[in-house]
C-alpha cells in the first residue's frame, strides 16, 4: 500500500470547514493507503513561538476532533511531530542543502508575513519552515500528501529538496511527494468572511445547538434580499452554500424555488439547515464524549502509533548518515 501522510497544526478547536476541506478525505483515505497523520506542533510555533503552552494544550484537542469524524487509531498511524526528534535531524541536515532564496520566494511565505502584522515573523523557524514540512513527508517515503492548494508551493520545495540531496548525494533515497488534492466545497464563515476560528465566525465540530442556531439565524445571507417580499438568489448567498454541502436535492430545490420566489423567508430556509447541521454534528459530538471518557493522557493513547512512526523515521535517517557518512 502506498504511504499517505499529512499533518495539521494545532491551532485551536477544528471545524466544519476544517472537516469539508481536509479530514473528510483523510477518512476516505484510510481505507485506501497506509496513512499516517500527525500533529505539527513544531510547525504551529514556527508563528506562535510566544505562547507553546497553548499548542501543548490544543494537541489533545485536535486528537479529539480527529477521532469524533472517524480518523481511527485502528488504521491510520497517528503520532505528534515534536515526540519524534528524528523529524529535526534530518530538517538540520536539508537545512545544509536549501538554498535561503527558494524559501524567500515562496509564495505562502511572503502572503503571511504581509498578513500578520501583529507577531514578529523574521525568525528564522519560520523561514524555514518548508524544510521542516520536507523533513516530515520525506522521512516516511510518503508517496502521497492531501493538502489545500495553498501547500503546493511546499510541496514544490519538498520535491525540488529530494532532487537536490539525491544529485549531491548520487542516491535515490527518498521518493518526490505529490500532493492529493481534493474537491473542497465553498463555505465562508457567518458573516461572509472567509471561515476562521479567530474571527468568531465559524461552526465548530464541538459547537453546542444553541450556538450553532444562534449563528446560523445571524448568519450573512444574499445582500439584496432586504425584505421578506424581495426576490433572493440563491447562487450568491453563502447560506446556500451550506446547503449545497448539508441538505439533500429536495431541500435544495425547496429553497431556490422559495427563495426566488420569495415564497419563502431567509428564516425558513435557516431553519432546514439548522437542522441538517445538528443532525451532521450530533454524531460527531456523542463520538467525541466516547473518547474524552477514554483518553486521559495523549501521550499514552498515541504510544504505539507514536512509536512505529519514529520507529520508520529512524530507519530513514540511519540511511540518511550513512549516505552522508556521518
Ligand atoms: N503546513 C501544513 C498546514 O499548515 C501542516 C504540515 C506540516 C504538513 N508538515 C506537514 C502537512 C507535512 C502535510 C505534510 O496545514
Ligand atoms: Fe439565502 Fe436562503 Fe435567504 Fe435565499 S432564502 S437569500 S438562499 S438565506
Amino acid at each position: 500500500m502506498d504511504r499517505v501522510l499529512s499533518g495539521m497544526r494545532p491551532t485551536g478547536k477544528l471545524h466544519i470547514g476544517h472537516y469539508f476541506g481536509a479530514l473528510k478525505n483523510w477518512v476516505e483515505l484510510q481505507d485506501k493507503y497506509d496513512c499516517f497523520y500527525f500533529i505539527a506542533d513544531w510547525h504551529a510555533l514556527t508563528t506562535n513561538y510566544e505562547n507553546p503552552e497553548d499548542i501543548i494544550a490544543l494537541r489533545k484537542e485536535m486528537i479529539l476532533d480527529w477521532l469524533s469524524v472517524g480518523i481511527d487509531i485502528k488504521k491510520s498511524t497517528l503520532f505528534v511531530q515534536s515526540k519524534n526528534i528524528y523529524h529535526a535531524e534530518l530538517f538540520l541536515l536539508l537545512s545544509m542543502i536549501t538554498p535561503v532564496s527558494w524559501l524567500e520566494r515562496c509564495p505562502t511565505y511572503k502572503e503571511i508575513r504581509n498578513e500578520i502584522k501583529d507577531k514578529d515573523l523574521s525568525n528564522l523557524g519560520f523561514l524555514s519552515y518548508p524544510v521542516l514540512q520536507t523533513a516530515d513527508i520525506i522521512i516516511y517515503n510518503a508517496k502521497y500528501v492531501p493538502v489545500g492548494v495553498d501547500q503546493l508551493p511546499h510541496l514544490e520545495i519538498s520535491r525540488e529538496i529530494v532532487r537536490r540531496f539525491h544529485y549531491l548525494y548520487n542516491g535515490d533515497l527518498f521518493v518526490e511527494p505529490e500532493g492529493l488534492l481534493t474537491n473542497v466545497p465553498k463555505l465562508l464563515g457567518t458573516d461572509g468572511r472567509k471561515m476562521s476560528k479567530s474571527y468568531g465566525n465559524a461552526i465548530m465540530l464541538s459547537e453546542e445547538p444553541k450556538s450553532v442556531e444562534k449563528k446560523i439565524k445571524t448568519m450573512m445571507t444574499d445582500t439584496n434580499r432586504k425584505l421578506r417580499s424581495d426576490p433572493g438568489n440563491p447562487e450568491v448567498c453563502p447560506v446556500f452554500d451550506y446547503h449545497k454541502v448539508f441538505s439533500d436535492e429536495e431541500e435544495r430545490s425547496f429553497v431556490t424555488d422559495g427563495c426566488k420566489n420569495a415564497t419563502i423567508g431567509c428564516i425558513d430556509c435557516k431553519k432546514v439547515l439548522i437542522k441538517n447541521i445538528l443532525s451532521f454534528l450530533e454524531p460527531i459530538q456523542a463520538k467525541r464524549a466516547e473518547y474524552e471518557k477514554i483518553i486521559d493522557d495523549l501521550d499514552e493513547f498515541l504510544s504505539k502509533t507514536q512509536q512505529k512512526a519514529n520507529d520508520v523515521a529512524a530507519g530513514t535517517v540511519k540511511k540518511v548518515r550513512k549516505v552522508l557518512r556521518i
